[in-house]
């Protein structure tokens, strides 16, 4: 495979492409959407739209772009919040949506009790909420390269805080190489719900960092 890869914003062309990439790549392999066996894009649908539709109106996300197949490789969906992250609306009573709702309430759960405040400045975050390369063009530093990316351009816009929860072992050695702290860990193997462990089946994964960094 010729391994030129162009780095650039993502635009609004890109919406279907990535929503495409996210069902068929992201919710396959990212630990909590595994564990729980999330159907695409039936289960997925309430993560996936809102967040492409916020990371366009934010811009401040980053696509990873094949030269010359013009195939997006890899993306990394940023929002930009300040002290409270911006939730996932999750409607009421439907059924599509309960599995998903474990997973948002997972990840509220980590910044629970977690005062971000003390360490780093809240005024304008950038969150990094999903990054994704697919399988065949991943390990050649083209996820780490996509977080660099949208830490320069959230720079530019103002972002004085990155953060990012790190669902498995890969994600956790990037933001680790780049330098982002570990606020907080929850191992998988501890997180129970009414006396049921939530996460089963995350194999090599074994917890989930929410992570931070100073720009
Ligand atoms: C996490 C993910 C984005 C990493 O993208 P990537 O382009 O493969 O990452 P990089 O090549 O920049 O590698 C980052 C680190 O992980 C390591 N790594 C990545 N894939 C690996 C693999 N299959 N086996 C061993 N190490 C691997 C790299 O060696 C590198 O560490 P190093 O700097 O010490 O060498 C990608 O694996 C992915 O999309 N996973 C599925 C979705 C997911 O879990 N997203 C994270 C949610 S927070």
């Amino acid at each position: 495979m010729d391994n030129k890869i162009i780095y650039r914003k993502l635009q609004e062309t890109d919406r279907d492409s990535i929503e495409d990439m996210l069902y068929t790549s992201f919710i396959l392999e990212d630990p909590l959407e595994v564990s729980l066996g999330i159907e695409c894009p039936r289960e997925a649908r309430i993560l996936v739209e809102p967040l492409v539709g916020w990371a366009l109106a934010d811009g401040v996300s980053v696509v990873a772009e094949h030269v010359p197949s013009r195939e997006l490789a890899g993306v990394c969906l940023n929002t930009v919040d300040s002290e409270v992250k911006r939730s996932i609306p999750v409607p009421a009573g439907d059924p599509d949506c309960t599995k998903m709702k474990v997973v948002l309430d997972f990840l509220d759960d980590m910044r629970d009790g977690v005062d971000l405040r003390k360490q780093f400045s809240m005024t304008k975050v950038v969150d990094i909420r999903i990054i994704n390369v697919l399988h065949k063009y991943a390990g050649k530093g083209i996820g780490r390269a996509l977080v660099e990316e949208s830490l320069l351009l959230a720079k530019d816009h103002g972002c004085v805080t990155a953060c990012a929860e790190a669902t498995g072992v890969f994600s956790q050695k990037l933001f680790q190489c780049l330098g982002f702290t570990t606020v907080n860990e929850v191992f998988y193997s501890n997180y129970i719900k009414d006396g049921m462990l939530v996460f089963n089946n995350t194999g090599i994964h074994r917890s989930c960092r929410l992570v931070a960094k100073t720009l």
